[in-house]
């Protein structure tokens, strides 16, 4: 693969940290921990790995209350365990991505410190005061993505601070040069340090309507989560000027490299919005993920307009992304497919064959389900937010190394930070010697992806078929065909050699001229011996 498109080429694999291996048997995964797994992760195919936050921070959101941008959080390991997981990690041909998180900080950051002191410190204009209203009510109508009000009074200087998110994580404000300039120093900071980018958190609004306007309710027409929210958060995040930002840390990016890469969490619902993080698909996101295909139901008519939309918004030079879980989303396994493994192998099929860069998230590759909990157990601010009440959690519990007590994750006798789940049904090493495992069906695909150009280059052009039934070519010579119903499909107009299918018994069938497809079973075909 040419240097400055690994990522293009690449599969990109997301790190809880504190959930996927425990070096010093303290129930947390570390940093360590990671690096004892990238013989693992390269025997995978993995090309380049995201951790989320693993800088200091008092855990009120899991790493996303940020106490300093330049450091380690001590529960993972130091500085050194980093630079040591970046250096092996590149002997291995995989890249490290860090989690940027420049929204907010943690209220304990010094920065915010400062600036609560009083009115005149230092940094006071680092974040957002502002005056009560006459009747000692908040600036707006702004609600947290956390719930309740996005403002909170301090008595000391009598003022309001600004938080999208839990009132302990202060958002910044970016229209603050001295804001700019300091995170600059974070992205050349890390990168010195051989990180290859960032993935951006809230990526979509860290800059706030400088007026501060009200936002307007939310209607009937609105998305589902923006009703839940109960307002159109269109001053509160989303403002145009993010785009100056954005295009500001790609220029720095490519000042160290083009193989730096900057990925958002653009979660924005509107498709024509969303690409607009592409720039002119050379100067802003490298990659954007794609939050309507992430939300979309496993339902062929449904996920392939929105990769029929997004292939047709993005500029040429532009590049999708494709994912299914993260750590806020649940586990797909469980949300799109019902843990069901016939649609598991369907969903990781697509996942890597459209055209684009694939992130799986840890635990994708084995099909692991979301774990079940009790309230009592969760430890997530925003349990609230879901309909069942636990929040994100069950998809946050540690991985499934091994079938022996502590899971292969950490000692046989230490609790866990969060559940395991059910080790003993889907565990790497029980998936590992089994040919036909969900382990290697995706270790297979990763490999395929290699093998023929088509999978990571070729264009993506979607195929009439029956309803249900999701099929669609990559260039000349690979097809892809994935039956997303519960009746039996025969595809017109399809010939070559089942290179890959999800029943793995048909791998080298010949096909000609039309395909039968068993109820969520997909193939891969190509007119290439399937050997190659
Ligand atoms: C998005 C992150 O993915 C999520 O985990 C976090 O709670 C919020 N941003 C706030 O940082």
């Amino acid at each position: 693969m040419d240097g400055g498109s690994w990522w293009r080429d690449g599969v990109l694999y997301q790190i809880y940290p504190r959930s996927f291996a425990d070096s010093n048997g303290d129930g947390i995964g570390d940093l360590p921990g990671i690096t004892s797994k990238l013989d693992y992760l390269q025997w995978l195919g993995i090309d380049g790995l995201w951790l989320s936050p693993t800088m200091p921070s008092p855990n009120l959101d899991w790493g996303y209350d940020v106490l300093d941008f330049c450091g380690v959080h001590p529960e993972l390991g130091t500085m050194d365990d980093l630079d040591r997981l970046v250096r092996e990690a590149a002997d291995r041909n995989i890249r490290v991505l860090l989690d940027l998180v420049p929204n907010h900080t943690s209220d304990l950051h010094e920065w915010f410190i400062d600036s609560k002191r009083s009115r005149s410190s230092d940094h006071r204009d680092w974040y957002i005061w502002r005056d009560p209203k006459p009747d000692g009510s908040p600036p707006n109508n702004w609600l947290s993505v956390f719930t309740g009000p996005a403002w909170t009074f301090d008595e000391g200087t009598g003022q309001y601070h600004l938080h999208n998110f839990l009132p302990q994580q202060p958002d910044l404000d970016w229209w603050n040069d001295d804001v700019r300039d300091a995170f600059d120093a974070v992205l050349r900071f890390w990168y010195e340090r051989g990180v290859a980018g960032f993935r951006i958190d809230v990526a979509h609004g860290i800059v706030k309507d400088r007026e501060l306007r009200d936002n307007l309710p939310a209607t009937p027409e609105d998305h589902p989560r923006v009703k839940l929210i109960g307002q159109q958060q269109n001053y509160n995040l989303n403002r145009p000027e993010v785009h100056d930002v954005l295009k500001r840390w790609r220029a720095v990016s490519d000042e160290y490299s083009p193989q730096r890469v900057l990925v958002g969490e653009t979660l924005v619902l509107d498709l024509e919005r969303w690409a607009a993080f592409y720039g002119s698909g050379t100067d802003e996101l490298n990659l954007a993920f794609n939050f309507p295909f992430i939300f979309a139901p496993l339902d062929a008519r449904e996920m392939s307009e929105v990769v029929a939309t997004t292939e047709q918004l993005l500029p040429v030079e532009a590049w999708p992304v494709w994912t299914g879980t993260n750590h806020d989303t649940r586990r797909f396994p469980t949300r799109w497919c019902n843990d069901d493994p016939a649609r598991v192998r369907c969903a990781m099929m697509i996942l890597l064959t459209l055209r684009g860069t694939p992130f799986l998230y840890n635990g994708d590759e084995i099909g692991m389900p979301d774990t079940h909990m009790s309230p009592e157990q969760v430890l997530d601010p925003v349990k609230i937010r879901t309909e069942d009440g636990l929040g994100r959690d069950p998809g946050r519990t540690p991985m499934h190394w091994s079938p022996e007590p502590g899971a292969g994750f950490t000692g046989p006798d230490t609790e866990p930070w969060l559940p395991f789940g059910d080790y003993g049904a889907c565990n790497v090493a029980g998936q590992r010697n089994d040919p036909d495992s969900m382990l290697n069906f995706t270790r297979d695909l990763i490999a395929l992806r290699r093998r023929l150009s088509e999978l990571p280059r070729g264009s993506y052009k979607p195929l009439n078929c029956p309803e249900g039934v999701w099929a669609w070519r990559r260039g000349d010579d690979v097809t892809v065909a994935v039956n997303l119903s519960d009746l039996n499909q025969d595809i017109p107009d399809m010939d070559g050699n089942i290179a890959i299918g999800t029943d793995r018994a048909r791998d080298g069938e010949t096909v000609t001229g039309s395909l039968v497809l068993a109820e969520w079973e997909g193939v891969i075909i190509t007119n290439r011996p399937s050997t190659g």
